[in-house]
This record gives structure tokens, sequence and C-alpha cells, in this order.
């Protein structure tokens, strides 16, 4: 019979990956082949909806309630003991304060007791690297963030090497759906409503405006079109409600916003390739980039670039346990584990050397 020590050694090494920088309280156990072993995961959802939006307490409260049952259960679905884990991985930052330290302080917990190496790992980060999870996918790629706290282009050179190529000047892109969702009382989150009256909508019905686009420099801006479409909402009045209206009045804002993206990241992967001297691949994460419209209009813009497209599964591009072990994993592989005194960062830009600006690694409320 194998010996325990021989049983582990052939399993691999397996990560915890706890998640709690927003609404989401998730956890998982990964291994290092890319096996997920159990992810569990609670939507805190209901309990934002009546606010229109995340309230920090709420969230910070939610997880300190939901955050051990989840590892529990992740642990016994599995089979894994802690005893077992190579390492503990948990969001660090940027996301709510709340939050991060309920995650980061039981991540703390876990590795003291057990003697396990701890992981503080970036949020960000854990998106930018979903792609190596999902396809195994080489350094280097352009990273397009899209969710309701981020959107920015990363040249990802390396596990902690990334060139900031534009982040957005005012709102995520994802808060600017909810935002319009709030205003014509659809309800939050804002982006899966405002796709679904879009889908019998015409595009081209509204005329918005489309900020920054032709601009050479690869930021984002939000509020032009917000202001516009909220002219147009008063200005519709109660007819703004109509169903058609309605439906062209979301299809439009999607348009806009499509066009806008897909405009930026032309611009990114034409400085990637000035900056690597190839054009390197593309790589869309966040919850943004569930949006059908969207995904079409930059896939379309990797066929005119001729270059590969990865646009992980929505479970994987939104906020999950998984990607935070997985981002443990190549953290532990080159050796970056953190100290116990590891602090939780509320902002946390991926890119140090990039100048700050509104909304670059910050993360706050949605709404
Ligand atoms: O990545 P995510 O789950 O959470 C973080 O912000 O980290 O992204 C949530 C955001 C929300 O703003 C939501 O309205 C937006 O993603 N979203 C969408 C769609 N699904 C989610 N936006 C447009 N179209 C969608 N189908
Ligand atoms: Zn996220």
């Amino acid at each position: 019979m194998k010996s325990a020590m021989a049983l582990i050694a052939s399993r691999g090494r397996i990560v915890l990956g706890i998640e709690t920088s927003c609404d989401e309280t998730a956890v998982a156990l990964v291994r290092d082949d890319r096996r997920v072993l159990s992810a569990q995961l609670f939507s805190q959802l209901a309990e934002h909806a009546p606010f229109g939006g995340i309230v920090p307490e709420i969230a910070a409260r939610a997880h300190l309630e939901r955050l051990d049952l989840l590892i529990a259960r992740a642990l016994e679905e599995s089979g894994v003991s802690l005893g077992e884990l190579a390492a503990v991985a948990a969001t660090a930052g940027p996301g709510l304060i709340g939050g991060l330290s309920v995650g980061l302080l039981t991540a703390k917990m876990l590795a003291l007791v057990h003697d396990k190496p701890l992981i503080a790992v970036n949020h960000l980060e854990a998106h930018a690297l979903t792609a190596r999870f999902t396809d195994g996918l080489a350094f280097p790629y352009l990273l397009l963030l899209v969710s309701g706290g981020h959107c920015q282009l990363q040249l990802v050179h390396g596990v902690g090497a990334y060139s900031r190529l534009g982040t957005t000047l005012d709102d995520a892109v994802g808060e600017a759906f909810d935002k319009l969702a709030k205003m014509l009382g659809l309800g939050y989150p804002g982006g899966p409503k405002i796709e679904a009256h879009a889908r019998n909508g015409n595009p081209h019905r509204f005329p918005l405006p489309r900020p920054m686009v032709g601009e050479k420099h690869c930021n984002f801006s939000f509020s032009g079109l917000k202001t516009a479409v909220r002219r147009l909402v008063l200005e519709l009045g109660s007819a703004a409600l109509d169903p058609q209206n309605l439906a062209d009045l979301c299809a439009s804002f999607e348009q806009a916003v499509a066009e806008i993206l897909a405009d930026r990241t032309r611009r990114a992967l034409a400085r990637a390739r000035e900056l690597t001297g190839a054009t390197p691949p593309l790589v869309v994460a966040g919850g943004v980039a569930a949006n059908q419209r969207i995904a079409a209009a930059l896939r379309a813009l990797a066929e005119e670039w001729q270059v590969r497209i990865v646009v992980p599964p929505p479970p994987l591009c939104t906020d999950n346990g998984t990607i935070v072990a997985w981002a443990g994993i190549e953290r532990l592989e080159l050796g970056l584990v953190d100290p116990l005194d590891v602090p939780a960062r509320p902002r946390w830009p991926l890119d140090p050397k990039a100048e700050p600006l509104l909304g670059a690694g910050a993360k706050g409320p949605k709404a």
C-alpha cells in the first residue's frame, strides 16, 4: 500500500484559494495539474439587491458568516485535509477592506496553525492569470479586464510583471451598466438585465457618444456616455419604459460600450506590438466579458489582428475561488510567498510604475 506521503506527492500540490474582496464569498481547492478538487461560492447578490449596489458593511458581515462553512464544505467534498495543503492563498486586495480582512485573516490563521506558506493574492492578478489556468496561455498577452470595479488594459509579461496600458478615468464599465439599469429601474446587477432587453433592440436607434474613441492613449471614460444616456432617459420620460424604446435604448448603450472597448483594445494591441515586437494574444476577463455583443466585438477585433483571443467561461470570469488558488499555485512555483503580517490593501495596482489615475487598482462599491 502507498504511504500517505507518497499519495500526497502523486496527487501534486494543492492550494486553498479564498476570495472575499467584493460581494462573492468563494473558496476552492486546486491542484497544480489544473484540477479543481472543489469550488464553493456564495453570492451575496440577494443581500445587496435592495440597496441597488454593494454595501461594504453587509458584504463584510456576510463573508464572516459564510467563509468557515465554505472552507469546511470544500475540504469535505474533496476529501483533502488542511495538513495536505501546499499553501493557503487569499485575495489581499484591491477591494473592500472589511471583506479582504475576513478572507486574509482566515488564511493567515490556517497558515499559522497548519504551518503552511501564505500567499497574498492581488485580485487583479487572479483575473490576469486565469487564461493560463483555462488555456495554458504563455506570456506575454494583453489583458482587458472589464468588471463592476475595473476597466483596465494590462500587458502581462509574467507573474507579478505588468505594464498598465490603459485604465478608466471615471467609472468601471460594469458600473456604467449598473448605473443605467438603476436609472431605468431594472434592478441590480444591471449588465445581464440590460443585455436581456437589448436583445430585441435596434443598436443604432439612439445616437450616443463614444468617449475617447480614436484617441492615441489607451484609457477609457464612461462618464460622458452615462450623462448622455441619462439625458435621453429624462427626455423620453415614461416612454423610456415602453418595451421597444427600452430595448432600443439598452441596445444603443451596449453598442456604444462595445465600440469603445474594441477601439481602446485595438489601440492597446498596437502599443503592445511596439513594446514587445509582436502582437500578443488577447485575454478578456471580468463579469462584462459575459456580454455577447461585447464579446463579439472583441472577437472581431482579434480576427482583424489575427491574434488568438481567450475569454474564460463566465464562472471563471466573475469572482471565484479557483482563480485565487491558481494565482497561489503560480506564485508558489516561483517561491513568491508572503509573511504572516502582510497587510490587506484596498488599493493595489498591478503595475506600480503606472501613473495613479482614478479607477486604477481601485475597487469600491459598484453603485
Ligand atoms: O467580475 P464581476 O462579477 O464582479 C466584479 O466587479 O469583480 O462583474 C460584475 C459586473 C457588474 O457590474 C455586472 O453588471 C456586469 O459585470 N455584468 C455584465 C453582464 N454580466 C455581468 N455587464 C454586461 N453584460 C452582461 N451580460
Ligand atoms: Zn473580480
